[in-house]
């Protein structure tokens, strides 16, 4: 990613003591693999949008993504994060909470300032909607789910901020055709992402045990549904073969299958 780009992310988050402490903390952690960011970037030069237009938005993907962080820490009471002391547990919730909320302000506030607001605004609002819906979905699970239900809960916990990046990229280039490909790679890339995080989940036996595609179904299925997602992308992409964006892909496909920190 450009140097712009995290300080960008970093700036104007004007606020006072702990609030301002627990915002700069969580985004300068080095541990963050900044994937979607990168998907958007990806998504973006190949429909030669402006480099200062991408950096804002994936900023503001970025910033989305560690409110969500922020939120869901407190959920789930994590004690650790990015390889760190998580910021519920170095600032209490209170702290954490409000520090989410102003990242969310943030993304909304470079949002507004783009060529297409209301339809980027709109985007981004639909995405923290099924975000949020599909946290609250994953901790009140007093019935066994099926597959099709924990797969929803990966698209909207972790599909839908990278449909997000694909849309506002192909956005900015007045593209929507280009908009809907790139959702449907960032779908794709979600579900590859999470069924190995919830795979490497399973081998490390957490306490928090919310039910997943291996939990419910074996690490056998689930990394069959996963090789099967990931054919269905290579398919998706068969039209970029040949072109950088193509191995960007596969390089951003690396990085989430590595081993999460
Ligand atoms: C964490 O996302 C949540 C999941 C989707 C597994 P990342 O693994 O992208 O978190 P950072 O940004 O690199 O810390
Ligand atoms: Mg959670």
């Amino acid at each position: 990613m450009p140097d712009e780009f995290e300080t960008i992310l970093t700036q104007e988050l004007n606020s006072d003591g702990l609030l301002n402490e627990a915002k700069q903390y969580i985004l300068n952690l080095s541990a963050s693999k900044r994937v979607r960011p990168r998907f958007l970037f990806a998504c973006g030069q190949l429909l030669e949008v402006p480099k200062s237009k991408l950096i804002n938005l994936a900023c503001a993907v970025e910033l989305i993504h560690t409110a969500s962080l922020l939120h869901d820490d407190i959920v789930d009471q994590t004690r650790v994060r990015r390889s760190s002391t998580s910021v519920n547990t170095k600032f209490g919730d209170g702290i954490a909470l409000l520090a989410g909320d102003q990242l969310f302000s943030k993304a909304i506030l470079i949002l507004s300032d783009t060529d297409r607001a209301v339809d980027n605004l709109k985007a981004a609002a639909q995405t923290i909607y099924d975000m949020s819906n599909a946290a609250a979905f994953e901790v009140n699970q007093d019935v066994r789910l099926t597959n099709k239900q924990l797969l929803s809960i990966v698209d909207g916990k972790t599909g839908s901020l990278f449909v997000l990046c694909g849309k506002l990229a192909g956005l900015a280039s007045n593209n929507d055709i280009a908009a809907d490909k790139f959702a449907s790679i960032g779908n794709l890339l979600g579900r590859i992402f999470q069924i190995n995080d919830d795979i490497d989940d399973i081998k490390e036996d957490t306490k928090n045990k919310i039910q997943t595609i291996p939990r419910n179904f074996g690490v056998k299925i689930a990394t069959n549904e996963a090789e099967r997602f990931y054919d269905e992308m290579i398919n998706v992409l068969s039209d970029y073969k040949n072109h950088k964006f193509y191995s960007e892909i596969l390089s951003i496909v690396q990085i989430i299958t590595r081993k999460n920190t």
